[in-house]
C-alpha cells in the first residue's frame, strides 16, 4: 500500500499516457454512444449515484448535470484531476481517488455503475469478488448495480500480435495530431489481453503504454456477482436496449441485491 492507502499494483497499471486525463478526453471525445443509456438508467432509479472507475467524468458529469448527486471514484489521480477541472460549480458531482477493489465511503447509493468495460481492470476473480462485495455494501436495499463489458471475442478478434495503426486524436496541449500504433496479445488460459501502444506526438516525442485487461463473459460475471450477493435482473446486448446475443459487441448487466434463483 502507498501512503494514500492505494495499492501500488493499481497505480502502476494506470501510470501511462493512456490514463493522462487530458489525453483521455481528446481520445474519447467522439465516443458518446453510451451516455444516454447511463443517463436514462440514472433517471429510472432514486438516490445518489456512485460511478466506479469514473475516469474524467465522461458519464458521471452528464448524470450529475441532469440533477443527480454523483460520486466518481477512480484510481488514477490524473483522471480524477481532469474530472474535477471539468465539473461546473453548481453540479453535485464529487470525484475521489480510490481503488474500486477496496473502498468504504460510509454511505449508500441508489445506483452504482461500472461502465466502459472498466470491469476488465479487475484482473483476478479475487479482485472482482472484492469489488462486487464492496458494491453490495454500498447499495441501498432497492438499489441497482449496472456493469457493461465488451464481449470477449470482439475484443480479442485482432489480438494476433501484429502492429497496426490503432487511433489518433489532437494533442490536448498543441492540437497537433497524436497517432497511436499498437499490438494486442491474448492468452486464453488466463483471459488476459495485453495491449501495447506506441504514441507519436508532434515534435518527434514518443510515449509507450501497456494496458492489461481481463475478459469476462456475462456468465462469468453473473457467477462472481452471485458470490457477492448480487443478482442479475436483466441484461442487454447494446446501449440501444437490444437483447443479449452471441454476436453482440457489448454485454450490459443490471443487478440488485439478492441471490439468483438457480436450477437444481
Ligand atoms: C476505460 S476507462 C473508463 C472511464 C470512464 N468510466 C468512462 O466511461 O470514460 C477505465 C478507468 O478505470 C480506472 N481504473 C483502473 N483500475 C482501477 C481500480 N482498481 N479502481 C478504480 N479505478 C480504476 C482507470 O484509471 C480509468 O479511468
Amino acid at each position: 500500500m502507498t501512503r494514500s492507502g492505494l495499492d501500488d499494483s493499481a497505480l502502476r497499471h494506470v501510470d501511462s499516457i493512456y490514463y493522462d486525463g487530458a489525453h483521455y478526453d481528446r481520445r474519447y471525445e467522439t465516443y458518446t454512444r453510451d451516455i444516454e443509456f447511463w443517463c436514462a438508467l440514472a433517471r429510472s432509479t432514486a438516490g445518489p449515484v456512485l460511478e466506479l472507475a469514473a475516469g474524467t467524468g465522461r458519464l458521471a458529469l452528464p448524470i450529475a448535470e441532469s440533477g443527480r448527486e454523483v460520486v466518481g471514484l477512480d484510481v488514477a489521480p490524473s483522471m480524477v484531476a481532469q474530472a474535477q477541472r471539468k465539473r461546473r460549480p453548481a453540479t453535485a458531482a464529487t470525484f475521489l481517488v480510490g481503488d474500486m477493489r477496496h473502498f468504504a465511503l460510509e454511505r449508500t447509493f441508489g445506483l452504482v455503475i461500472l461502465a466502459c468495460s472498466s470491469v476488465c481492470h479487475l484482473l483476478t476473480d479475487a479482485d472482482a469478488a472484492s469489488c462486487f462485495a464492496a458494491v453490495a455494501r454500498h447499495l441501498r436495499p432497492a438499489g441497482v448495480f449496472a456493469v457493461d463489458v465488451a464481449t470477449p471475442h470482439h475484443e480479442t478478434a485482432t489480438a494476433d500480435g501484429q502492429w497496426r495503426d490503432r487511433f489518433g486524436y489532437p494533442d490536448p496541449a498543441t492540437g497537433a495530431a497524436v497517432t497511436v500504433r499498437g499490438r494486442r496479445r491474448y492468452t486464453p488460459e488466463t483471459r488476459m489481453l495485453v495491449d501495447d501502444l506506441e504514441y507519436t506526438i508532434a515534435g518527434g516525442r514518443t510515449a509507450r503504454a501497456t494496458r492489461t485487461s481481463r475478459m469476462y463473459t456475462a456468465d462469468q460475471l453473473a457467477d462472481l456477482l452471485d458470490g457477492a450477493g448480487l443478482r442479475v435482473d436483466r441484461s442487454y446486448g447494446g446501449f440501444d436496449g437490444r437483447p443479449p446475443s452471441a454476436d453482440a459487441q457489448t454485454q450490459i448487466l443490471i443487478c440488485s441485491l439478492g441471490r439468483a434463483a438457480r436450477g437444481s
